[in-house]
């Protein structure tokens, strides 16, 4: 293997890199690698970014691939470029979640210039929402945009459901605040503003939701100590699933989940993660249960119209990427 400097005329190369790190990751952990080759960028578990405590398979983490996978489509696509993706294209290198080839021209629709943009203002947002509804045009738009990447978007619209919903949220963040393993993880991600290109920084996490509050958020950094703020009355909860657990059904789902997050954004929606009860074991099997037994929960979303939330920082995408010499052949 060599190193050589990034072709001048690799721009478009540039363009899928800069998105993809733009995705979300758990505690913001960045678990991805990226390998290019000519035209061609492969995509990689970063497996020493996996979360050990929270994340024990690299569910989550595939999850987030699979976003970095839709931010290279959608920044391509937008621009008018077509990609070829194949996902798990070796099945004797698990970690090679996706080989991306950059595939001629795209006629780019009004929507792909939407989400193309919508990249660089995603963000979560752990703050309360307003209690204004979201209509039901941009639920199915929601619920399409899941679809149309192979996954399941069921809303919680029943209050009946979303009531044994937080439930199950109440339960797990209950069990991931009494193990020390896990609250150590989460220590160890949240960071100092501006200090680190990883983790949390302390801007991003809400602030504490008054004790009647439906859902529980996960708390990051020092924020008990600041006032406690009412949240939306009755927030909008979507649980993503996939049709299967494999890694190739997690990759899709992260995809299906960029998807869905940047559609959310390009509606004017903010949107943060509720992942506690999918987190372990037992909550996501009654999880399942809930949702009629179909499909395989993957995340769970809660939507809204909010305030502007802070960015988070990024590895910049050189510093993620080997370079290969086009002639040398890949491992
Ligand atoms: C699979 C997955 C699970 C996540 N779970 C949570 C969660 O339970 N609580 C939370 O506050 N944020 C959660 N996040 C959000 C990340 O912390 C966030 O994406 C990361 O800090 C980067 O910030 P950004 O989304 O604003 O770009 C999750 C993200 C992903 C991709």
């Amino acid at each position: 293997m060599t190193t050589i400097p990034l072709p001048a005329t690799n721009d478009l190369i540039r363009v899928a890199l800069d998105a993809a790190i733009r995705a979300p990751s758990p505690h913001n952990t960045q678990p991805w690698r990226f390998e290019v080759t000519g035209d061609r960028i492969d995509v990689l578990l970063d497996r020493e970014r996996v979360l050990a405590v929270a994340d024990r398979d690299g569910r989550e983490a595939r999850l987030s691939c699979g976003a970095a996978i839709f931010n290279m489509r959608a920044a391509l696509s937008g621009n008018g470029h077509a990609a070829a993706v194949t996902l798990l294209p070796d099945r004797r290198r698990a970690d090679l979640l996706a080989t991306l080839s950059i595939s001629g021209t795209h006629r780019t629709t009004p929507e792909d210039q939407a989400l193309a943009r919508a990249i660089g203002f995603r963000r979560s947002n752990r703050r309360p929402f307003t209690d204004r509804p979201v209509p039901v045009g941009t639920r199915q738009a929601l619920v399409r945009a899941a679809a149309a990447e192979g996954a399941e978007l069921v809303l919680l619209e029943r209050p009946g459901d979303l009531d044994a919903l937080a439930a199950l949220l109440r339960h797990a963040e209950h069990l991931q605040s009494e193990d020390p393993a896990f609250q150590a993880e989460v220590r160890r991600w949240t960071v100092e503003d501006g200090v680190r290109d990883d983790g949390v920084p302390l801007s991003a996490g809400g602030p504490r939701p008054e004790p009647d509050s439906l859902l529980t958020l996960r708390h990051y950094g020092v924020r008990e100590s600041g006032p406690a703020r009412p949240f939306e009355r009755t927030p909008l909860v979507a649980v993503l699933s996939s049709h299967t657990d494999t890694s190739l059904g997690q990759v899709r789902a992260g995809q299906a989940m960029q998807r869905v997050l940047l559609t959310a954004t390009t509606a004017g929606l903010s949107a943060s993660f509720l992942s506690q009860p999918v987190e372990l074991e037992s909550s996501r099997t009654a999880l399942r249960r809930l949702l009629g037994g179909r499909g395989y929960p993957q995340t769970v979303l809660r939507l809204g119209y909010g305030f502007a939330a802070p960015a988070t920082r990024r590895r910049a995408a050189d510093t993620v990427t080997y370079h290969h010499d086009p002639g040398e052949a890949r491992s």
